[in-house]
């Protein structure tokens, strides 16, 4: 079986994004698809970026323990929020310390907002960034608009069915894509 982790960025006070970092990690579980674990942002509260991991002389051990959680991971979710059309400084203070953890690494994106839109803006600058960093970004959208009306607190979805069935097209590309490379490596 797969293993992913899920990538939960927002480390706001009274987040509401993480409902869907815990909506995917029950829906993998549910549905056998994957093992998954969740690497909270918030719960990491790592200090503002000062080197990229591998030139560090005396990295936190935390920061050590969340890169090679990246870099044995199959794939990986990330669950961004929008801030004014990008992505959370937290994320990329954590995405500016890997490097090759992330190589070719299969990533698929879901954003989250409490408007109409669902994050979107965010695919944009992200893309670019994981691009620019060599990985896999998947080619499957999971936007979740109006989080706190779609998602309880503990990320049971109001719409099960619905959230399932997208969750289904968004988890299977990226299995797939995991599928593909498992292949290349024989
Ligand atoms: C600094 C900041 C900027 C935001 N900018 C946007 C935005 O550009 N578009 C949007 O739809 N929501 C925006 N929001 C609202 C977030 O989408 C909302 O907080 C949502 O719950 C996801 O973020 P959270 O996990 O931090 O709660 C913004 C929120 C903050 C705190």
């Amino acid at each position: 079986m797969s293993k992913l982790v899920i990538i939960s960025a927002s480390v706001r006070d009274g987040r509401n994004s993480h409902r869907v970092a815990l909506y995917f990690k029950s829906y993998l579980e549910e549905n056998s698809l994957a093992e998954s674990e969740i690497l909270d942002l918030k719960s990491y509260n790592f200090p503002l970026f000062v080197e990229r991991l591998k030139y560090q002389k005396e990295p936190l051990a935390s920061v050590s323990a969340f890169a090679e959680k990246v870099r044995n991971a199959d794939g990986v979710i990330i669950i961004t929020p929008e801030y004014n059309g990008g992505y959370p400084a937290s994320l990329k203070n954590v995405i500016d310390l890997l490097t090759d953890e992330l190589y070719k690494k299969p990533v698929a994106i879901c954003t989250v907002s409490d408007g109409n839109f669902g994050g979107t803006q965010v695919l944009t600058s992200l893309h670019f960034t994981l691009w620019k960093m060599k990985v896999w970004t998947v080619n499957a959208m999971f936007p979740v608009p109006r989080v706190a009306q779609s998602f309880d607190e503990n990320g049971v979805a109001a719409d099960k069915e619905a959230s399932d069935k997208r969750a289904a097209v968004f988890v299977g590309e990226l299995l797939w894509c995991i599928e593909a490379k498992s292949r290349m490596k024989n």
